[in-house]
């Protein structure tokens, strides 16, 4: 695996030709597609079920599909989602009566398992799951819509979650999401992230790969 994986966000691809943009992303150069999946009620916004991602399996699209639930409840949609071909499944732990149960289920499904953490929501919540835990997702915007922008105090939770990540010696994921460009990637690297959402930095640009190429070379410095 590479050290530093990006995972553009479809929320800001065309819906009406999501298996030609998903396809385009990844022959960028992207690494992982991130799925994200809004209920109206845990965020205020709505978007894609386990039907759109078993649909870009059958398309073909065979990349690491990250699905980021940001649904309550959570469990329900976690066979259904495994079942449609997703790989890493993560969710907010307020969004969840039983938080080792879903983590637990992630697991079992065959997947990836995964706590989101809200830009205010302490990191508290991995307290006594860290080994049942493949990725932490940190939110630098609130979650809910594409093209906000980098909340600058998730650095520093960036660099606690890493030291968390260090102490457990386990390999787990560090990733971030919400207003991820070229210009911040270098810092927010720095900080510990090692897997990176973009969303509207990569699918507002006409050429994919160069925005790809950016964030890379960014990341090699
Ligand atoms: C926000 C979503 C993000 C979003 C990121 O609720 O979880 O994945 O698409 O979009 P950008 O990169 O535009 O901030
Ligand atoms: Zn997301």
């Amino acid at each position: 695996m590479r050290d530093f994986l990006i995972a553009p966000s479809i929320l800001s691809a065309d819906f009406a030709r999501l298996g030609e943009e998903v396809s385009a992303v990844l022959a960028a150069g992207a690494d992982v597609v991130h799925f994200d999946v809004m209920d109206n009620h845990f965020v205020p916004n709505l978007t894609i079920g386990p039907m759109v991602c078993q649909a870009l399996r059958n398309y073909g699209i065979t990349a690491p599909i990250d699905v980021h639930l940001m649904v309550q409840p959570v469990d329900r949609m976690i066979a259904d989602f495994a079942a449609a071909g997703a790989s890493i499944i993560t969710f907010h732990p307020e969004a969840s009566t039983h938080i080792d149960r879903s983590l637990q289920q992630i697991r079992d499904a065959g997947c990836q398992a995964g706590l989101v953490f809200n830009p205010a929501t302490p990191l508290h919540y991995l307290d006594y799951v860290m080994d049942k835990v493949d990725v932490i997702l940190l939110m630098s915007v609130n979650p809910g819509f594409g093209g906000q922008s980098f909340i600058p105090s998730t650095l520093d939770k960036l660099r606690e979650a890493r030291q968390r990540i260090k102490q457990s010696g386990r390999p787990i994921r560090l990733e971030i999401d919400g207003g991820v460009k070229v210009e911040n990637i270098a810092e927010i690297a720095a900080a510990g992230a090692d897997m990176f959402v973009a969303g509207s930095a990569i699918f507002n640009q006409p050429d994919y790969a160069q925005v790809i190429r950016a964030m890379r070379d960014e990341l090699a410095k």
